[in-house]
């Protein structure tokens, strides 16, 4: 049974994606084993406790330095014992010994076909509203492991969505979330959590 611990910062409609398929069993050997946020409002928190999961709260504000919130942070997600830890819409810096205990067992959803609309200041409706920009006629998602880079470990699965005449950042936003995000962040980790997923040479293989 794999130990899920999800991190998020916001609405949580990727918990809610993660949640709902695990009840389903459309995600099958794998538990939430709890949800961490470092926003105390985040609705995130709500959905985890209306479905019973343990949820935490710790914020780099209540910390002196980045060092001190680092160290509890990881020793807060420690005795949660994870397998794998996702990030479902965090927005803390992941600390390098945090990345470096959990080696590919970190994964991380991102709006947009990485290498695509990506890296630092590339997130929320920043990514939909230079992907409209640009003129683009195909968006998506990626899911992919954590590595010390943003958004540049190896990718897992990816999906494309794509953009209509019209479409205003909110209105992208919100398909690819419905069509790609909420899909492709469960159906990853029922992979792993199957045994279905190696990395070799930063490149991801997937069993049939
Ligand atoms: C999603 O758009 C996700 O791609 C990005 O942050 C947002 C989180 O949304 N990483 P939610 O909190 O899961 O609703």
């Amino acid at each position: 049974m794999l130990n899920v611990v999800v991190l998020v910062s916001g609405g949580g409609t990727n918990l809610q994606a993660i949640i709902d398929a695990v009840e389903s069993g459309v995600i099958t050997n794998a538990k939430i084993a709890g949800v961490i946020s470092n926003n105390k409002n985040a609705y995130a928190l709500e959905r985890a406790q209306k479905h019973g999961i343990r949820g935490l709260c710790i914020s780099p504000k209540e910390y002196a330095s980045r060092e001190e919130f680092n160290e509890k942070f990881l020793e807060e997600v420690e005795k949660m014992n994870p397998d794998l830890i996702v990030l479902a819409g965090f927005l803390v810096v992941i600390p390098p010994a945090m990345i470096e205990r959990y080696r590919n067992r970190i994964i991380n959803i991102h709006p947009s076909l990485i290498p695509s609309f990506c890296g630092t200041g590339f997130y929320g409706l920043k990514v939909h509203e230079a992907a409209l920009a640009r003129g683009v006629k195909v968006v998506g998602a990626t899911v992919h492991f954590v590595d010390e880079g943003t958004d540049t470990g190896p990718i897992i699965l990816q999906k494309a969505v794509e953009v209509q005449q019209g479409d205003t950042p909110e209105v992208l936003q919100r398909r690819v979330m419905e069509q790609a995000e909420w899909k492709i962040l469960p159906q990853a980790i029922n992979l792993i959590a199957n045994g279905k997923v190696t990395v070799e040479n930063g490149k991801v293989n997937i069993a049939e």
